[in-house]
């Protein structure tokens, strides 16, 4: 009986101390490496007004932990959707690879908190539920092709009408001849539509095409000025530009 007993107490010490020693693999810490990529690239909808469940402190996320690895993984957040490279967009907020390997080498080595003292300083957020986003006034939509009839300036594009899940490119093809990449969404997820807005504004002759393809693959919403506005307009309108740049969300919206 005794022996038992002791038998069982070394065992339930044994199994604590490796349990202990396997939980925490990684020096990454919430404190200090996590919630500074979470603060810059996530709660701005992760948060407890926000668009979707809070992720701001550490004990909000924890329980989470698994489900953040798989999604940063497989790119599906933060939701972006774009391919890079393919048009000049502003405000990508698509993970860096060293920012997706620290979420989930930090998950893998059991999401240690480490010491708040390191926390970055809280973020605050905008009240985008009241204030909601000062979506531009649309100029046009496109389903096929669009000919466009006066010299503007392509400013934003927002996908919408697209199967989940699908490929649309948007490309123009400029009087000359010349095609420049637009736009190419890629796993498009219908739960998130907003507007991408480009770093400089794309110019188009009168006569320019844009094209969505495959044809018919989405109606997309197009914002154009006209080109003789645009010099002054551009410097006082930056600051209204990157709050435009809030996304329009529609979550709850599925196919
Ligand atoms: C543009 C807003 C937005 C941003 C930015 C964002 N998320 Fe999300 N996230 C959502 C919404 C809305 C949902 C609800 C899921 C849905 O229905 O698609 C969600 C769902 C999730 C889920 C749950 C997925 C599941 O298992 O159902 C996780 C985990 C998650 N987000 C993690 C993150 C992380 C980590 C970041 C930052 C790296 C992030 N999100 C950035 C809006 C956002």
């Amino acid at each position: 009986m005794k022996a038992n007993e002791r038998k069982w107490l070394l065992l339930l010490v044994c199994s604590s101390v490796a349990y202990a020693h396997e939980f925490y693999s990684t020096k990454l810490t919430w404190s200090r490496d996590v919630s500074r990529i979470f603060y810059r690239r996530c709660v701005a909808c992760h948060h407890p007004s926000g668009s979707a469940f809070p992720l701001v402190k550490y004990e909000e996320a924890r329980p989470w932990a698994q489900a953040i690895k798989e999604e940063v993984l497989q790119r599906r957040m933060p939701p972006w959707n774009a391919v890079k490279g393919f048009g000049d967009l502003v405000d990508d907020r698509s993970l860096t690879q060293e920012e997706i390997s620290v979420i989930s080498n930090w998950v893998e080595g059991g999401a240690p908190e480490g010491e708040p003292i390191y926390l970055p300083p809280p973020p605050k957020f905008e009240d985008s539920m009241s204030a909601g986003p000062t979506a531009p006034i649309p100029s046009a939509r496109i389903q096929d092709t669009v000919t466009v009839k006066e010299n503007v300036e392509l400013f934003g594009v927002m996908p919408s009408g697209v199967e989940p899940n699908a490929s649309v490119q948007l490309i123009a093809e400029k009087p000359g001849g010349a095609m420049v990449p637009v736009l190419w969404i890629l796993q498009a997820n219908p739960n998130f539509q907003q507007v991408y807005y480009f770093n400089t504004d794309i110019p188009l002759p009168a006569g320019s095409k844009l094209s969505l393809i495959p044809p018919g693959s989405g109606n997309f919403i197009l914002y154009w000025k006209p080109s003789r506005a645009a010099s002054p307009a551009r410097r006082g309108g930056s600051r209204t530009r990157s709050r435009a740049v809030l996304p329009v969300l529609r979550p709850g919206l599925r196919h």
